[in-house]
């Protein structure tokens, strides 16, 4: 009798335990009726949509190869990622696809349904919601993440990518503190928006090299690269105030001195993991001029582009007295490798910067290396280094690591070594940049969530894989396996360090040591701020902070 009863309860409890361990899915009891989201469709204004896969968005809008392609047309589609590989879900068997021009088309990772958001109230409305209902969110702005966050199965996505305001003053202040010039941009705010505005208002502010990224979306809470980063630091170290929504709906004001340990953690404490941000508030500083310097270097082995990155590494700290940021990305292919190189100077002429590379590119001529189109120019820094557009619409993967300038000085050759490595290895393409050391360094006693790796950081390196749609699944997984197993590797023994870092918004989504390779020391305080400010785990994604608790979906509690 007893133990019959024992049993009765404990199946009970399991069953109610496995009710409230997973998100509720469309056919679940908990899941909101039709009249329920009808009522939220009413308070968001009539802004609640379907999400379909961007392949079949496209079938509807009759979009053409070029709109396929765009950046700036792809931000329109709700569904769309930038890497489209992120809206197919290749954990089932047979994978659920939506390929371009295919003849079927399945969900996969793509959200349900999306808030259209033009207001702070509208996210209010929705994560409310969600958290009342136990529902799957996502969050997304542009699309652009190269780790798949912005997109998930099954969800309610906040779409924050209509949240379009930029506005600038001479005199921020916070209380009694002033800050002097700043700009503040709602979340969906492009570079390319961003840069054409502070180019009239005569002002610059720190940020990447791209068109469509969000600056205010996953960008600075990242960290946020910049050419200019070794002049004016991280663009998360120019982050003065976020306005942003946390899990139970509550919009806070978050800064130096309101919240101060959310404004730690949402600059570099990973996207996706502490609520939906509606703006963000930069420095700005006068606009000035940039030259860039550009040259290709072409190598026909795998050891002269080892010889040619030796080389390179040699010469890493020449352009450190102007704090110049470098681009030295190699396209490599059968027999022939590419080093694309710009160099971006403030406060040097064109001819001065064509010495400051000579060293460089003599060196990379006398191992046989041939030096084409070099060019210089200078023009407004904002107007370089924006992009038109961002290349849009094709599937891959990357993976990345925080190289120290202690390898530099101890190890060029070590650094020679891996790229030929690299090369040999047929890794298709090696994007290196500049973008620490100087003010990024001496920003290290900012207290923010900007993994220490950035603070000791002379580059950051990238590998990068694609496919295009004619590869068959296990093909697909032997590309990832090469670069999470050959390729990341090689990086990681690049950097002469146990614990090599990885920036977070560049990174390989299957990094094994993800907690200690993206965050470092930061994680335990990180998760103290996420119990604090999300402690039901509403805002979940692969490989941030408490992602360690849910399945890979983040659907179901482990
Ligand atoms: C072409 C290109 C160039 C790039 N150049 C640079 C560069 O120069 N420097 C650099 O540092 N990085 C660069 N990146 C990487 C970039 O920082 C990341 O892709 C970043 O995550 C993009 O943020 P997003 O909001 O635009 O993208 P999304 O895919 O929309 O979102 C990315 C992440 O942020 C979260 N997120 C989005 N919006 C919000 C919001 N409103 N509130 C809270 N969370 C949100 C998402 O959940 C997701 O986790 C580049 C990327 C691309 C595609
Ligand atoms: C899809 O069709 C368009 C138009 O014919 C073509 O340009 C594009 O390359 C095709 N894409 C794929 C993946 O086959
Ligand atoms: C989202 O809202 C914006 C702003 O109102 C609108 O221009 C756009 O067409 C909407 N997008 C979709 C897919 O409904
Ligand atoms: C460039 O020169 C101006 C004028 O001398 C100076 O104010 C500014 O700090 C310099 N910028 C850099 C990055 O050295
Ligand atoms: C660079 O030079 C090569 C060889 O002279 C030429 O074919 C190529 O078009 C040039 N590329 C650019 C971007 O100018």
């Amino acid at each position: 009798m007893i133990s019959l009863s024992f049993g009765v309860l404990a199946a009970t409890q399991l069953s109610l335990a496995c009710a409230s361990r997973c998100r509720n899915q469309p056919g679940d009891a908990g899941y909101p009726t039709p009249a329920q989201w009808s009522a939220l469709n009413d308070q968001v204004d009539g802004r609640l949509l379907h999400v379909v896969p961007s392949a079949k968005a496209c079938l509807e809008l009759h979009c053409t190869e070029a709109q396929w392609t765009s950046g700036l047309f792809r931000v329109g589609i709700p569904g769309s990622m930038n890497y489209y590989n992120w809206e197919e879900d290749y954990s089932v068997t047979p994978p659920a696809l939506c390929l371009q021009n295919g003849t079927k088309c399945a969900q996969g990772r793509v959200p349900l349904l999306a808030i259209n958001a033009t207001s702070a109230a509208h996210i209010q409305a929705g994560v409310k919601f969600a958290s009342r209902h136990n529902l799957r969110a996502a969050v997304k702005s542009s699309g652009h993440d190269y780790l798949g966050r912005s997109s998930q199965k099954g969800s309610l996505l906040f779409w924050t990518q209509y949240l379009q305001d930029v506005s600038f003053t001479d005199s921020f202040s916070i209380g009694s503190k002033h800050y002097g010039s700043a700009v503040t941009v709602g979340s969906g705010v492009g570079l390319k928006k961003m840069y054409a505005a502070a180019l009239v208002a005569g002002k610059f502010v720190v940020g990447g090299t791209a068109a469509t990224v969000s600056a205010g979306g996953g960008y600075t809470q990242g960290a946020g690269h910049s050419a200019f980063a070794p002049i004016y630091g991280l663009a998360a170290d120019n982050a003065l105030q976020y306005e942003i929504v946390i899990a139970n709906g509550n919009l806070l004001t978050v800064n130096e001195y309101s919240h101060p340990d959310l404004f730690w953690a949402v600059r570099g404490g990973g996207p996706g993991s502490w609520g939906v941000i509606i703006s963000v508030t930069f420095r700005t500083y006068p606009a000035f001029d940039t030259t860039m310097h550009t040259a290709n270097v072409v190598t026909t082995s795998a050891s002269q582009t080892g010889a040619l990155f030796a080389a390179h590494a040699r010469h890493v700290f020449d352009w450190d007295a102007q704090h110049a940021g470098q681009y030295f990305y190699l396209y490599n292919s059968p027999g022939r490798s590419e080093l694309q190189l710009s160099t971006l100077f403030v406060n040097v002429t064109a001819s001065e910067s064509l010495a400051l590379m000579k060293p460089l590119l003599d060196d990379a001529r006398a191992l046989g290396a041939a030096v084409l189109n070099e060019t210089a120019l200078t023009a407004p820094a904002l107007a370089i280094v924006g992009f038109a557009d961002d290349a849009s619409g094709t599937n891959g993967v990357m993976g990345s690591r925080l190289v120290p300038a202690t390898a530099y000085r101890n190890n060029p050759d070590g650094i020679g070594a891996a790229y030929a490595a690299l090369v040999a290895g047929g890794v298709e393409a090696v994007l290196g940049h500049i973008v620490a050391g100087g003010k990024v360094s001496a920003n290290a006693h900012i207290d923010s969530a900007v993994t220490p790796k950035w603070r000791t950081a002379k580059t950051h390196i990238i590998v990068v894989a694609h496919w295009d749609d004619s590869a068959s699944p296990a093909q697909i997984e032997q590309i990832k396996q090469a670069l999470t197993s050959n390729h990341v590797p090689l990086l990681a023994h690049m950097t002469g360090e146990s614990d090599s870092g990885s920036y977070v918004n560049e990174a390989d989504v299957r990094e094994p040591n993800w907690k200690v390779t993206f965050y470092g020391r930061n994680y335990a305080r990180l998760e103290a701020v996420k119990a604090e400010y999300d402690p039901y785990d509403l805002f979940i994604v692969r490989t941030g902070v408490g992602s360690d608790r849910w399945d890979a979906d983040g659907m179901c509690r482990l």
